[in-house]
């Protein structure tokens, strides 16, 4: 439980922590390529840790070294057959992402593995990969389509798969099926969602080649790449808002990747009427990475629907919250996943909107907020969700009273250092 108050300023500087989805791409990668990898500034979230804890105990060599709020990894991958059997089942702990990438390899391999994860993971819907990777050949043994997944050793088939939601963990679990494959895989998208795995496959030698919404891939073998991993925007999102809705405020986030198919916080948050300035674009381990500043600024609500809904996903939560404080009212529908992730997230931000008397009307693939200006405060749950802790604890520097927030360490899933940094950009 922690407790927060408002503040007089919010200003200042932070670096973003590591990209979480690239953070586990580049272990998953690497673990299945050939050669050895060095992969600086890479996450310390609790997701990315239980995905290095998986592939340790799969077989594959990982060094880690501790440097201030980022890990330094040496990981030395002998490709797919490289990987040997467990004694015990794999812990994806918290993270879908964990367990969708890697159920794509688990599929592959040629002795029998499980995952599991803790009771939110094991309750989220897995019948979006059983269903492809069951087409290309795979034998999953699933407790009514949820974790824990039994892999029995297979040889899979490439597939020419139609997807019928948007999702980067599902088309990132059928490549990686597709890469230990006997032949082609063509996976169609409804709308593009992050493409972190398609570059690093390219950087990595992989005979892939996209096209619109179709991704084609030929089964490879993956060279290592040294990669240095950029600051997540889905971390950075919850500071982006922080300055806007604070009438005083004025921060810089240094590092922020900043990958077109992640950047729809931004697009909305400017059309919401946010002051918003990028800076020092460039590229690393071939995304683009900028420095960005963000002022006080007077919102107000706007429609979010469509095909930026998979460009925003994670960042729903704190874009309820900047709709708390907008004039107007905003509009969220097609974002249906919401309701899938770590908890129901739509649910979750509209008991924290209950709480707190905003008016809103719940819908069962959106939200609409009336924004009225303020929040009051109160005792506030999480659902053992990073982002919904993450967001409540955002709305406490403006609050006319204390904020209390319950179970507030599931933000260490995805920013451990979240109450730290918050403390320092607090000015009375
Ligand atoms: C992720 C993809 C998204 C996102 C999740 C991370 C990824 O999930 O919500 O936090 O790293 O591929 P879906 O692919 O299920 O939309």
């Amino acid at each position: 439980m922690i407790e927060l108050n408002s503040s007089k300023k919010f200003s200042g500087s932070i670096t973003i922590p590591s990209d979480k989805s690239i953070s586990h791409r580049s272990a998953i990668l690497n673990s299945v390529a050939f050669g050895e990898a060095i992969i600086s500034n890479f996450s310390n979230g609790n997701d990315c840790l239980s995905t290095l804890n998986v592939l340790s105990k799969l077989g594959v060599q990982i060094d880690i070294e501790n440097k201030n709020e980022f890990l330094n990894l040496r990981i030395t991958g002998n490709g797919y057959e490289g990987l040997t059997r467990p004694n015990s089942p794999l812990d994806a702990g918290n993270s879908g992402t964990t367990t969708r990438l890697m159920s794509g390899i688990l599929s592959s391999l040629s002795f029998e593995t499980t995952i599991s994860g803790d009771n939110s993971l094991n309750s989220r819907p897995m019948k979006r990969i059983i269903d492809p990777l069951s087409l290309m050949g795979a034998e999953i043994i699933s407790n009514d389509n949820k974790a824990p997944l039994t892999f029995k050793p297979s040889n899979l088939n490439g597939i020419n798969y139609e997807m019928n939601i948007s999702s980067a963990q599902v088309k990132s679990c059928i490549m990686l099926a597709g890469l230990n494959s006997h032949s082609e895989t063509v996976i169609k998208q409804p709308s593009l969602s992050r493409d972190h795995t398609e570059r690093m496959l390219e950087g990595m030698g992989a005979n892939i080649k996209t096209s619109k919404l179709d991704i084609i891939i030929e089964p490879s073998k993956l060279n290592s790449v040294d990669l240095t991993i950029p600051g997540d925007i889905s971390s950075a999102s919850f500071w982006m808002v922080a300055a806007l809705i604070h009438p005083n405020s004025n921060i810089t986030l240094k590092n922020v990747g900043m990958n077109p198919l992640r950047t729809g916080i931004i697009d909305i948050l400017k059309k919401m009427g946010g002051k918003i300035i990028i800076e020092d674009e460039r590229i690393e381990a071939n995304e683009p990475v900028a420095n960005i500043k963000v002022m006080s600024s007077n919102l107000n609500g706007v429609e979010i629907s469509g095909e930026i809904i998979p460009k925003l996903i994670d960042e729903i939560p704190i874009i309820i919250i900047a709709a708390s404080i907008a004039n107007g009212a905003t509009y969220i529908k097609n974002a249906e996943e919401l309701r899938y992730k770590e908890t129901d997230r739509l649910l979750a931000m509209s008991k924290f909107l209950e709480k707190s008397k905003i008016e809103h009307t719940l819908y069962d693939d959106g939200i609409k907020i009336f924004g009225n200006g303020q929040f009051i405060g109160g005792e506030f749950d999480t659902y053992d969700d990073h982002r919904i802790a993450m967001s409540v604890a955002i709305s406490s520097i403006i609050a006319k009273n204390k904020t209390v927030i319950n179970d507030h360490e599931v933000a260490s899933i995805s920013y451990k250092n979240f109450y730290k940094h918050l403390e320092q950009l607090k000015f009375d």
